[in-house]
């Protein structure tokens, strides 16, 4: 058993991380744009009016608006088959409520699919990637206003109906389950998922830390509830528009383990299991929500008495054609007070004493993307499943001749690409593999550039320094070699 011929290997971005152009021909600010970076140590914080004299890693990011030929034409160099990238929402509509579209905003990606179709490589498109019009945020509460459907609805149909014949793969929104897994975290989730924010933190003109924003799980809910029915509606549409397309959901692993046999240990595990991952994706694979999501919401306080029948019969039509995820790492779960806690892709958990992390305390495990995959597809036989990110953040060093030294990288990539390669023997229909960042950008988490993803080099740092030239890491050579024998040169 070997990779599938036709696997979509490749690589993903996101707009707000990688466009730069924060207010180009014609674009509104979105929510990345409020934000200021943060490390490891220092969340990021927001602000509601944008300050001159601050930093805003988003608001150039890597210039890929100015760049994206030179990058694709990397991508292609490297062998990719699909580039995963966000449409910036406020590019279209600037405002999110607009009636008319914004042409330029439009024309960039045509030309940014255009340029991907030119090599072969086929486009994959998140609508919404942790961003949204900050209007919308400011004059509606993101989607805890049901007009905010009906704008994403609209916006949806807009990019659907441009790109009809050229882009056939869709995400709706990424990581649709963040607001659930950073609950109790601070309202990072809630602003950057949902546009939902406290009608006091939104109106302050003070710095607030992500972590210290104020959320209210009512609000949340009824908040996520009305994104998975924009989410439903979306894809009505898209099979309406064109009914070869292939619209995912896009979940956020947050894989655990029991950190010990005591039963208590592993009924947590498995409560966090239900609530972080197989929630959202039982509404959107199966159409429905499942019978402990009632448990959770009464155990919470929520009254969900948002889920109308009609909204369930749209759930029930609008479910998606295919599985999405990022994985990085994996935590364990566990009721004991006195666990070492470690961080990761926002959840921490308790610290897993086999395996090691990276410097910002993620814990690296090939055999939990395994584990993952094979979970995913017992659950969920009915759709295919891709990674559409999976990557390691890491210092880079600049050798003196310009050359850098990564074996880190492959350090992380190898095993995970085995481990991918054994559930495909497993018997799990995995399409496609982009790994996140394969040329550095502004990390969403911390707001840095030190944080680097990629197999491409880009000279811009936290201090705003760098001419934003691009370079090839060692591991870049390695990476072309494993697409071009399509994963079976993993030397
Ligand atoms: C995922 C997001 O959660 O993790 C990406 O979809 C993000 O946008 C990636 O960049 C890695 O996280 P970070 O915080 O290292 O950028």
């Amino acid at each position: 058993m070997t990779f599938p011929k036709g696997f979509l290997w490749g690589g993903a971005v996101a707009a707000n991380q990688c466009e730069g152009a924060y207010l180009r021909d014609g674009k509104g600010l979105s929510v990345p744009d409020m934000l200021l970076g943060g490390d490891r140590y220092t969340p990021r914080t927001f602000c509601s009016v944008i300050d001159e004299t601050a930093f805003y890693p988003s608001h150039q990011a890597i210039e890929f608006y100015d760049h994206y030929k030179e990058d694709i034409a990397l991508f292609a160099d490297m062998g990719f088959k699909c580039f995963r990238f966000s449409i910036n929402w406020a590019r279209i509509f600037p405002n999110g409520d607009d009636i008319m579209p914004n042409e330029l905003g439009l024309q960039f990606y045509e030309n940014v699919v255009d340029e991907c179709l030119k090599y072969g490589i086929e486009p994959l498109i998140t609508l919404s990637h942790y961003e949204m019009p900050f209007a919308l945020v400011q004059k509606y509460n993101g989607f805890y206003s049901r007009e905010v459907v009906n704008f994403y609805v609209n916006y949806a149909k807009t990019c659907f109906t441009r790109f009809k014949d050229r882009v056939k793969y869709w995400i709706t929104f990424n990581e649709i389950n963040c607001a659930i897994v950073t609950m109790g975290h601070g309202g990072m989730g809630d602003l950057y998922g949902l546009g939902v924010m406290d009608r006091e933190d939104v109106k302050s003109t003070e710095r607030i830390p992500l972590s210290k924003l104020k959320t209210n799980p009512q609000v949340t809910f009824n908040a996520m509830h009305n994104q998975f029915v924009a989410s439903a509606l979306a894809t009505i549409e898209a099979h309406k528009i064109n009914p070869d397309f292939m619209i995912g959901t896009m979940i956020a692993q947050v894989t655990g383990y029991p950190l010990t046999p005591n039963p208590k240990d592993v009924l947590l595990w498995q409560k966090e299991d239900n609530i972080n991952n197989n929630l959202c994706g039982d509404v959107q694979v199966r159409g429905k929500y499942p019978e402990f999501a009632y448990s959770f919401f009464r155990e919470v306080g929520v009254d969900p008495s948002f889920i109308t029948k009609e909204d369930e019969d749209i759930l029930y039509k609008g479910k998606v054609d295919f599985y999405t995820l990022s994985y990085y790492q994996t935590n364990c779960v566990t009721t004991s007070k006195d666990a070492e806690i470690v961080e990761g892709n926002l959840h921490g958990g308790a610290k897993n004493p086999y395996l090691k992390a990276s410097d910002w305390g993620w814990q690296i495990d090939p055999d939990g993307l395994r584990f993952t995959l094979n979970k995913l597809h017992d659950r969920y036989p009915e759709v295919p499943l891709m990674i559409v990110e999976n990557g390691f953040g890491a210092f880079d060093n600049v050798e003196e001749d310009g050359s850098i030294h990564d074996p880190y990288r492959l350090d992380y990539f190898r095993p995970h690409i085995i481990a991918m390669k054994e559930a495909i023997e497993d018997g799990v229909p995995l399409i496609g593999y982009t790994t996140w960042g394969p040329i550095d950008l502004v990390s969403a988490g911390t707001g840095q550039y030190a944080k680097r993803y990629g197999f491409i080099y880009v000279n811009r740092h936290d201090d705003g320094t760098g001419d934003f030239s691009r370079s090839k890491k060692d591991y870049y050579f390695w990476f072309k070699k494993v697409l071009e024998s399509n994963g079976e040169n993993l030397e």
